[in-house]
């Protein structure tokens, strides 16, 4: 048994079966022995993201980010992972936040996410039963029973981590990318859509190796818009990845596939297929309270 196994056995000992959202957040952020304090990101990892795409999806994002706020000062990269972004932006514009830090505070800025939201745990729910996790026979198992039908995951660190990041920035702009789903496309994953990767495998063996294989789950949106209205934030924005590309208009496409033509397909033909784009405002002001720009 791993130190990290005997650390949760000891826990659901103490405590009874805990809820899947305390597992996940030992498996992935145990300050010494969660799977995001090694370095599970790129080929000799275990799955790639878009911020591996360089420099090509670091200058989608701040084609992005120009147009939002032109000269930005100061672009804050949360969940940043390997920082590969940083090179994008001049001296001094670029900071990184990572999970256990504080947004910093500024009167002016835009704060960015890729993937962020995915790898923040999330409770499992079967209707109304929240299912939780045990530990049986030297294995970790779902109680009362493993997922099956009108599962649901329900993400509550999204509401705490939009607050902070409003009250973070006098003005400025949230742009959030990753994969996830709207309401009327819930019926994908009537069993839910928590997803385990080891080594470019992705299973759903979640319960299995805590520590040494990555947990995520899709981003349900009207989740995260209802939460980021509630915080405040006016949302400007909802669309794929490659919607946003592409309106971001012929010549900067031209100059981004210039950069590098297989990165540049790979963002706009397979990651801007399955990602979407939030984007959400904070301006001062009295006439800053107009609705959201999105359809629910
Ligand atoms: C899937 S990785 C994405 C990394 C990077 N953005 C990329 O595109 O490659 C998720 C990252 O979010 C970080 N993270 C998770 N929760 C966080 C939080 N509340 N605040 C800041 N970072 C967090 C993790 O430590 C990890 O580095």
């Amino acid at each position: 048994m791993s130190e990290l196994e005997r650390k949760i056995a000891e826990r659901i000992l103490r405590e009874g079966p805990i809820p899947f959202s305390v597992f996940m957040e030992m498996a992935l952020y145990d300050e010494r022995l969660g799977y995001y304090r090694g370095e599970p990101f790129g080929k000799d990892g275990d799955f790639f993201t878009a911020s591996q795409l360089q420099p090509v999806f670091g200058a989608y994002v701040r084609a992005v980010a120009e147009k939002l706020m032109p000269g930005f000062a100061c672009f804050v990269d949360i969940g940043a992972g390997r920082c590969e972004l940083s090179t994008s932006f001049g001296d001094g514009v670029y900071r990184s936040v990572e999970e256990g830090q504080q947004i910093p505070k500024s009167q002016n800025a835009i704060l960015f996410s890729n993937e962020l939201i995915d790898a923040m745990p999330v409770d499992v729910y079967e209707g109304d039963v929240m299912l939780k996790v045990e530990r049986r026979e030297e294995r970790f198992v779902w109680w009362p029973h493993g997922p099956v039908e009108d599962v649901r995951e329900v993400r509550n660190a999204v509401s705490k981590h939009l607050h902070e990041a409003y009250e973070a920035i006098e003005e400025g702009f949230y742009i959030l990318i990753d994969y996830g789903y709207r309401k009327l496309e819930r019926a994908r994953f009537a069993s839910g859509s928590l997803m385990s990767y080891r080594k470019h495998v992705a299973s759903d063996e979640v319960l299995a190796e805590p520590g040494k294989r990555d947990i995520t789950a899709h981003v349900d949106w009207d989740a995260v818009i209802d939460a980021a209205t509630e915080a405040g934030w006016r949302v400007e924005s909802f669309e794929s990845l490659r919607a946003s590309m592409l309106g971001l208009g012929p010549d900067v496409l031209e100059g981004l596939n210039s950069l590098g033509e297989m990165q540049f397909r790979t963002l706009l033909f397979s990651f801007g297929e399955s990602f979407d784009v939030l984007i959400l405002s904070k301006k001062k002001g009295p006439d800053f309270s107009g609705p959201s720009l999105v359809n629910k």
